[in-house]
């Protein structure tokens, strides 16, 4: 959605209005976007609520990543309560509609400087993030990424803090386990933006080093309709196995509906990917084709853990059971919210920024998903990356956990 010049322009004037006029004492702790930097008086001890703007797409053909990840953060405030050191925690959402990049930077500008939100969060989408991080920056705000997940994101802005994952942290794995267990010769397909060049890079290099040959790299649009004709292009190279990434969501169920009615799996192709295909809310969507098909990845609603016990019995609390299934972005979101709730609890209230990032540059904890810690020196999150293989629990659909592909797994792309 792009807007028009003269709403632009009125946009513009609003946020330099709202840093030069709107400030009231004891309102902020932050410069506003482009007021020169210096923090105004530390006054936030007076405010009674912490405001967390979050900016995802809630609407639009990746409407199921703002609904997962606001999932999440329901879920850790069921189990939390609103209230910490004294302060309510609010949540101001603003849908980008989709990865609209100037809208997602609109709407951190906008909360920022009219909001006047202490930490920035959600970001399911690479360009949303990208988009934001300069209005991180400059208003030196905490940014919590709940999923957006190429790699570079963290390194554009000091104020950045990602709970997710990266591409490169579940391709490399994969594509030395595939080289490992007799696949040979492989087909790369993968979404043509950050993530899926991300994807398609790590995937190559561990599984050419390990001896595989890449037959065809293929790159499909970020909101492509159907995938019928590039999955022909898969078949038509005759590989051992094709790897796939795709957003989870819509269209990652359109790329199985291709790879199911083009009969990959009957000409024997094997399906690898990353998990965002086979994610646990799209899986009984995709239905019975996915049967057999392995992943690498760091969640599964699957893991056996009692903090993934607990996190998906107050999931289904906070969101109904018409919700289905939560996925990897609801548990980033959920991890994301205790790592702002500790800061909050460590500040007694009082949000400064470069104390917060210092508090969530060093979290470290069991989330759902299995022991997380954020890599001081990147922000960027350090975690397990499992094989698992889709097979039928109790009758539905999981991915169940085959083993450990690596432990305490960095970004191999920074
Ligand atoms: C991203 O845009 O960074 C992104 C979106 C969906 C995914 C993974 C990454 O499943």
């Amino acid at each position: 959605m792009s807007h028009p010049a003269y709403v632009r322009i009125a946009l513009a004037a609003l946020a330099l209005a709202g840093s030069a006029c709107s400030k009231k004492p004891g309102d902020e702790s932050r410069p506003a976007p482009g007021s020169g930097g210096a923090p105004a008086p530390e006054a936030a001890a007076a405010r009674t609520t912490i405001k967390l703007g979050m900016i995802a797409s809630f609407s639009g053909p990746f409407a199921d990543v703002g609904k997962q990840l606001l999932g999440g953060v329901k879920a850790y405030m069921k189990q939390h309560g609103d209230t910490v050191a004294g302060k309510k925690i609010e949540i101001v959402t603003r849908d980008t509609t989709g990865p609209v990049a100037e809208v997602a930077k609109r709407e951190a500008q906008e909360l920022v400087v009219q909001d006047k939100v202490d930490f920035l969060i959600g970001f399911g989408l690479t360009p949303e993030a990208l988009a934001a991080a300069p209005v991180a920056t400059e208003s030196k705000t905490p940014m919590v990424i709940m999923n957006a997940a190429t790699s570079i994101i963290t390194t554009r802005s000091p104020y950045i803090v990602r709970f997710s994952l990266t591409l490169p942290q579940v391709s490399a794995p994969l594509g030395e386990w595939a080289a490992k267990n007799g696949i040979k010769k492989v087909v790369t397909m993968v979404a043509d933006y950050g993530p899926g060049h991300d994807a398609e890079s790590a995937f190559t290099r561990t599984f050419t080093a390990g001896g595989g040959q890449v037959l065809d790299a293929i790159r499909t649009p970020i909101n492509s309709p159907d995938f019928s004709s590039f999955i022909q292009r898969v078949k038509d190279k005759r590989p051992d196995a094709v790897f796939l990434f795709v957003p989870a969501g819509q269209q990652s169920i359109a790329a199985m509906k291709a790879y199911d009615e083009r009969g990959l799996g009957k000409a024997g192709i094997k399906l690898i990917a990353t998990g965002d295909v086979l994610d646990d809310h799209g899986l009984a969507t995709i239905g019975d084709p996915a049967l057999g098909a392995i992943s690498s990845y760091h969640y599964s609603v699957a893991h056996d853990s009692p903090e993934n016990k607990a996190f998906l019995d107050v999931y289904k609390a906070a969101n109904g059971a018409d919700a289905g299934l939560p996925n990897f972005m609801s548990v980033a979101a959920y991890d994301g919210m205790a790592a702002i709730y500790d800061v909050i609890q460590k500040l007694d209230g009082k949000i400064d920024p470069d104390k917060a990032m210092d508090i969530l540059k060093h979290q470290a904890f069991t989330s759902p998903r299995g022991p997380i810690s954020i890599d001081p020196e990147t922000r960027d999150i350090v975690q397990t990356v499992y094989l698992r293989r889709v097979e039928k629990v109790n009758g539905e659909l999981r991915s169940v956990e085959l083993s450990t592909l690596a432990t305490g797994m960095k970004d191999p792309g920074k």
